[in-house]
């Protein structure tokens, strides 16, 4: 059993658990396009990104691809990982502007539905 924190609680998972998988089984929603229960993690799109401490420094780190560890930190909504999710869909909304969960997550973070690179500097609450 690997005990650690998630969002300020002290929880437990097994070994061999992503951070993501561990977060959903504790009810936490971490934002995913690439992620699929039957497939190997990826990591291509990047939204599932979290902040993990380990006691000696804090990363940014892909959620679907990082395994839980005993005494980590691991927090799902700071202003660092919100930077880059803003930033990652920003990317992704110029190449694929059409698709609707895009859009859905867009909009969760703040960023207009008429947006594109070529129109205007997109406004961001994040920096
Ligand atoms: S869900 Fe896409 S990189 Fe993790």
């Amino acid at each position: 059993m690997v005990t650690f924190n998630i969002n300020g609680k002290k929880v437990q998972g097994q070994e061999g658990w992503t951070i993501l998988e561990a977060a959903r089984r504790h009810g936490i929603d971490i934002p995913t396009l690439c992620h699929h229960e039957a497939l190997e993690p990826y990591g291509a799109c990047r939204l599932c990104v979290v902040e993990v401490e380990d006691g000696r420094r804090s990363q940014v780190e892909i959620s679907c691809k990082c395994s839980i560890k005993n005494g980590i930190t691991v927090r799902t909504d700071t202003d660092r990982v919100n930077v880059v999710r803003h930033r990652r869909l920003l990317q992704l909304l110029d190449e694929r502007p059409g698709w609707d969960k895009l859009q859905e997550l867009a909009k969760a973070y703040g960023i207009p539905p008429s947006w594109s690179w070529w129109r205007s500097p997109c406004p961001s609450p994040y920096w």
